[in-house]
């Protein structure tokens, strides 16, 4: 499966003769799928036009970290957050030691220190700088840091010598890339994951919902794809492509919602609940219009079931996973609901008008019996692949916990 498609890749290119291959790396990236944007530092445009990069990339190349312009159409925090992958390709010496030691002094290393994403480097400088100490230390320092060291190859070098320094080709940096999105942490599980509103008719033309997206159930599901499982995803009524590789069952309202879910989850290892199921249906749905009569009318509304806590009580549980969206006593409300509900784990997210709810980016609390994890505001691609990689762990923790005690 070519993980790559529609993943928002940062193509960041430093001085080096290198630099070249970049051109080629960005063509090759979009042939895959990935939405890619160019960032360049100063010396990197001495070797190659930001032009051809944009040509290639087919947006603006970005350059400048003081460019009032550039900054108000896409500023380095909305490029750090934006980004499912920052690859710095080719990573010069120069570049490589300002990465180790925390700079922000241009466009490319501040977006770097902004972003919570992943960041891959490959390596592209004369053998000698490569072999010196002091490259070697930062190399070190940014593996501590989960920084991808892709390369260097072997080899002649533009230079003269031959050694290490070269860096990789367009179509290895490619492959790698691909295998940098697939964690296998979930290979062989089956999760099941409900996504979007519920909607609750009031008369064949009207209906109670939110304004749930679908957005963050989404991405969750795609990540559990990149994490090996399979994925089956009941969607309320939304506006989005199904992720590859991706099981989709649509639905309506909370009672074919639950119909849905109930029918899949004895099958499931892990059920992650993101919907924003309606609390309340209407009680009688009117078979025709209802008129415009009088000043007022009142609508009766009753309890719809609980999906997630139905899952929960099930005699074999899967891993239950509950969402909390709050505007108030975040982890107060969430804690109490994972208790309430017998959840394994909650995800407590704030929601407003401008929060949450029908946004690229969230900002999530994690919650379980004994533990708490807060992920700071980020893309919900992001997101949504941190918290597989927790929901994962923990749930191999219980499962471990269980099959030896
Ligand atoms: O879809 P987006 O635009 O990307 O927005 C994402 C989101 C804000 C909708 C999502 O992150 C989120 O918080 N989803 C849960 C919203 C919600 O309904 O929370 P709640 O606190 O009301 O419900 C608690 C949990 O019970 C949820 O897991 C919900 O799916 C579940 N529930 C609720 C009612 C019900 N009848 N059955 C349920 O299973």
């Amino acid at each position: 499966m070519d993980t790559l498609y529609n993943k928002r890749i940062i193509v960041g290119i430093s001085g080096s003769i290198a630099a070249y291959k970049s051109a080629e790396l960005t063509r090759r990236l979009r042939d895959a799928g990935a939405d890619v944007r160019v960032v360049m530092t100063r010396s990197a445009m001495e070797f190659i036009t930001p032009l051809t990069l944009q040509a290639l990339s087919g947006r603006a190349v970005h350059t400048e970290l003081m460019d009032a312009d550039a900054e108000a159409a896409m500023g380095h925090i909305e490029l750090a957050r934006w980004a499912d992958l920052i690859l710095i390709a080719p990573a010069s010496a120069d570049f490589i030691a300002r990465l180790s030691g925390g700079h922000a002094n241009d466009l490319l290393s501040a977006i770097c220190l902004a972003s919570q994403t992943q960041l891959a480097i490959a390596p592209a400088m004369n053998q000698a700088m490569w072999d010196n100490a002091a490259t070697q230390a930062n190399i070190a320092t940014l593996k501590q840091r989960e920084v991808s060291i892709l390369g260097p190859a072997q080899g002649s070098q533009a230079c003269g010598e031959t050694g290490p320094g070269r860096m990789l080709e367009p179509e290895q940096l490619l492959k790698i890339c691909n295998n940098l999105f697939q964690s296998g942490l979930m290979s062989g599980q089956h999760v099941l994951i409900t996504a979007g509103p519920t909607r609750e008719p009031i008369d064949p033309v009207r209906y109670i919902s939110n304004r749930s997206s679908g957005k963050m159930g989404f991405a969750i599901a795609e990540a559990a794809i990149e994490a090996g499982a399979d994925v089956t995803l009941i969607a309320g009524p939304v506006q989005l492509d199904t992720p590859e590789r991706v099981t989709r069952v649509d639905v309506e309202t909370a009672s074919q919602m639950q119909q849905a879910v109930l029918k899949h989850a004895g099958a499931c290892d892990i059920f992650i609940a993101t919907a924003a199921v309606a609390d309340y249906r209407p009680g009688l749905q009117a078979v025709n219009k209802i008129k415009k009569q009088a000043d007022e009318m009142q609508l009766k509304l009753v309890k719809t079931h609980d999906i997630l806590a139905a899952v929960a009580a099930l005699a074999k549980a899967p891993f239950t996973v509950g969402f909390a969206a709050e505007t108030d006593k975040l982890l107060e409300y969430a804690r109490s609901k994972m208790e309430r509900k017998n959840l394994n784990m909650i995800v407590a997210n704030p929601v407003g008008p401008t929060r949450g709810f029908d946004q690229d980016t969230n900002e999530l609390d994690i919650l379980w019996p004994n533990g708490h994890i807060h992920l700071d505001l980020n893309s919900k691609k992001t997101l949504a692949r941190k918290l597989i990689t927790i929901i994962a762990e923990r749930a191999h923790a219980i499962d471990t916990t269980e099959n030896t005690g």
